[in-house]
Parts: C-alpha cells; structure tokens; sequence
C-alpha cells in the first residue's frame, strides 16, 4: 500500500469542493435549489448562469464540481442512474458504425447496454478480458473508439492494471473509460492513471447510504467535458436537486466509510478464506489473489466488495444467501448496511448466455460498516 499516493486533502476536497457557504444566508451545507426555471432580469439576463434547471441547478452543479475534484478531472457531470451516465458518455463519443472494446466481467445491466441498446442503435462491440492485455489489443480494430473497464470488476472482483490498459487504448487512438464504482475515487483514481473518462453509479459508495439511485461521469479533458455536458442537457437524464444533495452528503463520509469497509471486508475475505463450505474466495485484498500486487499498486486499500463460490453449487448458494439475517438480502451494494445476493439470479440474470454469464455457485457480498464480530457471526451462520 505504499506505492499509491493520493493527492493530498481528499477528505478535505470531499466536504468543501463545490460547497461554498450559502452566499445569502451563510448555510454552512448546500441548499435543496428544489426549483424548476429561474427569474431572469430582462430576457436573458441570467443570475449566476442558471435559467432552467435540466440545463444546470445549483445543488447539482455543487455535486459536479465536488466529483470532478475528487475523480482529479476537468468536468464532472451528475446523472439520474449510472446507467443514465453510461448511455450519455457512449452516445457522445460513439456514432452508429463505432467499434467498443467491453471486459467479459462486468455489471450485467452494462452488458445489457450495450448488448440490447447500442447494437440496435449501430454500435459494435467486442468482449476481451481486460486483465489479458494480448486479448486488448487481439479486439481492437481500425474503428474502435473506447475500451471499457471496471476495476476491481462486478462480481468476479477481477483487477486491471490501469495504467498498462490506457497504453494500449490510447496507442490505438481509443478513449479509456473506467467504471470506478466498486472501488470510489478514495481508493483508486484513474485519471491519474491514464483513464478518459470515470463513471459512477452514485447509487453506490458515493451516496454510501442505500437511498438514492444516481450516476456520475468525470471527464480528464475540458473539451470532452463540454460535449458530454451538451449530451447531458440534450438527452435530459439529469439528477434531481434532492438526489444531487443526497449524493453529496454522502460524498462528504466517503473516506471514513471506505476505510471501514476496507477493513471490515479483509476480515471478511479472511474468514471465508478458511471456511470448508467456501471454494473460492474472490477478494483482491488476499495474497494468492491473481491481481493482488497490482490492487496494491493502483488502489489505497482493497475496498468492500467481496465474491465467493459455494461448494455444493447454485443450490447450497442460494441457500446461504437465504440463511443469512445481518447481510440483507438484496441487490446493489456499498451502504452502510451489509447485503448479500446471488448474482447469477439477481444482479447478474440480464448477462445469462453471454461472455458475460457468471458463476451459479457464486455469492456476492457488499461489506458494510457493521460490528465485524456480528458480521462474521452471521457469516458462520448462513454457511452452516
Ligand atoms: C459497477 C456498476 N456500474 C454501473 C451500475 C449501474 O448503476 P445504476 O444502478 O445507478 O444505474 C451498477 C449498478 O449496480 C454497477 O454495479
């Protein structure tokens, strides 16, 4: 973990970045601007640049000076999903006939993006394993406009060496687009690292608290900023001033909570490590972790998410998420509140058939913040 620097003042940046105090009133936290349109004094005469609130409203526009100086960008942009994000940056930087490059591990409603939307709407995809650069470079082709990566990857929490994957992108003229959702801009910041552009389903570490479905783009260039911004306010998929104001609270604990997910989910990784009813354990924080020195490398500690597979198969699987009573059985992840699923019939169903299918005996674990004893104890129980 010493290699990795981050700049200096993250938490700092994470409570203050965007959010001045309240020029009128002195409000120490950004106000709800739960506003729709903005009074203009003589036409055009715009107060502060806001004239409708698809456009730009202040909450939002706090969140999305707040995620460009966390994710070290030049712009960065608040959505209504991730998924919104997602379709923004790609319906800006590809046009029908373009050629992507997509990991074969990855959450299963990208797949879906890609496999059922932008197809239909003429862009071509081809599916490689990001952690084998020679499978990279063997997809790229003379119109590949962007390589697709998430890192530590959903749910197979597969690792990419970042900076050896935005060499061979930008040596065949390719953007780098980085999913940096499972990991936050806490632990691993890919601008840095080489990468174009960052997304975020917000819904996840960034709001950190399960009650707000939200999405993020950071982008590294000015110039590319200002056109996803365009595609923003064109396409519409923005993120509401309450939302935007959920995500930035919880912006302002990300570090505080990472870390004690980080902990908590090495204890984790360690006990099912030595449990007979685990086969494998999937966690880059443990040492025989096939991408365990290039996590350390690229990230300040390993993050929360946790994958296993079941001896017994899908069955025995399920069961265990069945059984278990602290880890709540549920989709999405990174609250403070522990879930478990199984990704093969939950988050991970839309990638059945594909490059994409997961393991059946597979059990996806988002650690939260929890007592680790009460979380091991439950852990000990639903394995039986
Ligand atoms: C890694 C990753 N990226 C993107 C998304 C999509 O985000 P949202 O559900 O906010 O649309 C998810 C959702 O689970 C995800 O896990």
């Amino acid at each position: 973990m010493t290699e990795h620097q981050l700049p200096q003042g993250f938490e700092t940046l994470a409570i203050h970045a965007g959010q001045e105090a309240d020029p009128q009133t002195g409000a120490v936290v950004t106000p709800i601007y739960q506003v729709s349109t903005y009074k203009q004094d003589g036409v055009g005469g715009l107060r502060g640049g806001y004239e409708y609130s698809r456009s730009a409203n202040p909450t939002r526009t706090a969140l999305e000076e707040c995620l460009a100086a966390l994710e070290g960008g030049a712009r960065g942009l608040a959505f209504a999903s991730g998924l919104a994000a997602e379709d923004t940056l790609l319906r800006t930087i590809l046009k029908p006939g373009d050629h992507i490059v997509i990991p074969n591990d990855a959450y299963g409603g990208t797949f879906r993006l890609f496999a059922k939307v932008l197809t239909r709407w003429g862009v071509e995809f081809s599916v490689a394993n990001t952690q084998n650069l020679d499978e990279v470079r063997a997809a790229l082709r003379p119109g590949t406009r962007a390589v697709w990566v998430e890192t530590p990857s959903n749910p197979l929490l597969g690792i990419t060496d970042l900076a050896a994957l935005a060499e061979v992108a930008h040596g065949a003229g390719a953007l780098l687009v980085v999913d940096n959702t499972f990991a936050s801009p806490y632990l691993q910041q890919p601008i840095s690292l080489g990468a174009d552009a960052v997304v975020h389903s917000t819904t996840k570490y960034m709001g950190g608290h399960s009650d707000v479905v939200g999405g993020a783009l950071v982008l590294a260039d000015a110039a590319l900023g200002e056109e996803v911004a365009y595609h923003q306010n064109a396409m519409g998929a923005v993120s509401g001033p309450f939302d935007a104001w959920l995500v930035l609270r919880g912006i302002k604990t990300l570090g505080v909570r990472m870390d004690r997910h980080s902990a908590n989910a090495e204890k984790v990784a360690e006990l099912l490590a030595s449990h007979p009813k685990v086969s494998q354990v999937l966690y880059p924080g443990l040492p025989e972790h096939p991408g365990h020195d290039i996590a350390a490398k690229q990230m300040k500690a390993f993050g929360g998410m946790v994958s296993f597979r079941v001896v017994g198969g899908e069955e025995a699987a399920v069961e265990v998420c069945n059984r278990a009573q602290l880890f709540t059985l549920g989709e999405s992840l990174g609250g403070v509140e522990s879930l478990i699923e199984h990704p093969g019939r939950m988050t991970h169903a839309s990638a059945a058939g594909s490059p994409l299918e997961v393991p059946a005996d597979l059990v996806r674990v988002s650690v939260g913040i929890e007592s680790i004893d009460d979380l091991l104890a439950d852990l000990k129980q639903a394995l039986g």
